[in-house]
């Protein structure tokens, strides 16, 4: 259990006992008595932690196996340098192949050549600069890359990593001597290192990687704070491989590897109702800035797992990063949506399979989400080989809220919606090359920017109730009742649009499935 000290521990006993209830915890009943009575609290965060999803850097994608103390640090350094802490992006997160070994005590040791100052001073630095350190280890008995695993160790690595400051951990599904092939063998694994974290009275976000095996989007909520839902991504578009061979995430038996963002994707729309406060379906560390896709799929991959509530986690070399590749991973607008209280993921509102290119991938499609505020995102999503004219009509656009139980027409489908265009404020790659050359000013609490955002001086919640133009882009129309809205959308690129009723209608929030 977490100790009685802990800031969340107290958050929610507050939110079950008190007349306001927040809106992952909504269900109490008023017994007449004078005092409200909470029956059953609702599914939210276990432990209180993540509520929305985590962001920040892990080395993987990148850096594979060459890790070390002066990575993590001069990336850390870096990502302030360039304004990335202060978009959120404020978990450091170290993987594999950071050990040695045990020792005779059974304590994990880490590698002194690669970390020499030792794992609580680095997480002692981390924390002076503002982040949250990551740790990584395996439900095996060794991790992907043939280091100690964890498997049977729990206790005694939760407890290390608690003492050294770890707040996050990253919990592979390697080697794991046949502890899978069932929900319940999985779940149970799992939950051991969960309540060892637990048990450790440190706040640790436990962010587990089984790569959607075993279905945990349907079992995790309760252990764990976010679940990788498929194999491990690579830097390719919609290339397929044989190598990552489900195109469901359901009762996927062989995650692999070298999955694509298409595939990735296309996983998620399936499993939409099982992301939420407190347990997000993790689509994968970012490929943005590794070279392996145009810019226009760079939006693309950065836009979707945004609006997904995936955590972002940058996978590249911050100080190479390019001018373009900076603008992509600092929109604030597109941000905004992933940090939404609503912390739901997109529905897929149609698909269509058109003009199959060489991949046999081609295909348009509209995702939708409703957020916090009674906003409507829509993204316009063209993975065909051509530009294409895209549609959304009001149907489309609210057909759940219209099938939702008493098939009366909701009051989304009578109010007419101002139209945001969410990319059309991209920081121009002029700006984004001043803040890598360090001559760019610094971003306050009361800056007028319409391209950068400091959500550490000004959450995104508040810029919001605020309009801040960096966070509701540029408006470029209107759809009215039973309009339809139509974007040309080039091959491969998404128009992403925040839609706001106007004025005069009462919206009832997040009711979306
Ligand atoms: C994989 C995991 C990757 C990375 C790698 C390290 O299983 O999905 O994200 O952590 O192991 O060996």
């Amino acid at each position: 259990m977490l100790p009685s000290t802990s800031p969340s521990y107290f958050t929610a006993a507050l939110l079950l006992v008190g007349k306001t209830v927040a809106h992952s915890q909504r269900r109490y009943i008023d017994n007449s008595s004078g005092t409200p009575e909470t029956v059953i609290p609702g599914a939210s965060s276990y432990n209180g932690l993540n509520l929305v999803p985590q962001m920040g850097w892990n080395n993987w994608n990148a850096f594979h196996c060459d890790v070390s103390e002066d990575l993590l640090l001069s990336t850390a350094q870096s990502m302030i340098d360039l304004g990335l802490r202060d978009l959120g992006y404020n978990h450091l997160v170290l993987d594999d192949c950071w050990s040695i070994g045990r020792n005779s005590s059974g304590y994990l040791v880490a590698d002194y050549v690669k970390f020499p100052s030792g794992m609580a001073s680095i997480a002692d630095r981390l924390h002076s600069m503002g982040y949250k350190f990551g740790m990584y280890s395996s439900a095996g008995v060794f991790t992907c890359g043939k280091y100690p695993g964890s498997l049977g160790y729990e206790q005694k690595d939760a407890d290390l990593w608690a003492s050294w400051g770890v707040d996050y951990l990253k919990y592979d599904n390697c080697f794991n001597q046949g502890q899978s092939g069932t929900p319940k063998l999985s779940f149970d694994r799992y939950n051991i290192m969960s309540q060892a974290l637990n048990a450790t009275g440190r706040e640790i976000v436990y962010s587990m990687c089984n790569w959607g095996n075993d279905d945990p989007f349907d079992w995790a909520y309760t252990i764990a704070n976010s679940g990788r839902m498929s194999g491990d991504i690579y830097d390719s578009f919609n290339r397929p491989d044989a190598r990552c061979p489900c195109t469901s995430a359901i009762g996927c038996a062989w995650p692999g590897f070298h999955c694509s963002v298409m595939n990735i994707l296309n996983k998620m729309a399936a499993i939409t109702s099982r992301t939420m406060s407190g347990y997000f379906n993790d689509m994968d560390m970012l490929e943005v800035g590794n070279g392996g896709q145009t810019d226009s799929e760079y939006v693309v991959h950065f836009s979707m797992w945004a609006i997904n509530s995936s955590p972002l986690l940058i996978g590249t070399n911050i100080p190479t990063l390019s001018a373009a590749n900076l603008a992509i991973l600092s929109n604030p607008a597109i941000i905004a949506l992933n940090q939404d209280a609503s912390a739901g993921a997109a529905v897929r509102k149609y698909q269509y399979l058109v003009d199959p290119d060489e991949t046999g991938e081609g295909e348009i499609a509209l995702w939708t989400r409703t957020l916090d505020n009674g906003d409507t995102v829509i993204a316009l999503l063209n993975a065909a080989n051509t530009t294409m004219i895209m549609n959304a009509t009001m149907e489309d656009i609210f057909f759940d809220q219209a099938t939702s139980g008493a098939y009366t027409t909701p009051p989304q489908l009578l109010a007419t919606w101002d139209i945001y265009d969410l990319w059309a404020n991209r920081m121009p790659e002029e700006e984004a090359a001043a803040i890598i050359n360090g001559t760019a000013a610094t971003i306050g609490f009361n800056s007028t920017s319409t391209t950068r955002y400091n959500a550490t001086a000004t959450s995104y919640a508040e810029g919001l109730a605020n309009n801040n133009t960096a966070l509701m882009g540029v408006k470029v129309g209107e759809i009215a009742p039973s309009g339809t809205f139509s974007a040309e959308v080039v091959r491969h690129s998404v128009g992403v649009y925040r839609l706001r009723a106007q004025a005069g209608i009462q919206m009832r929030k997040r009711d979306e499935l």
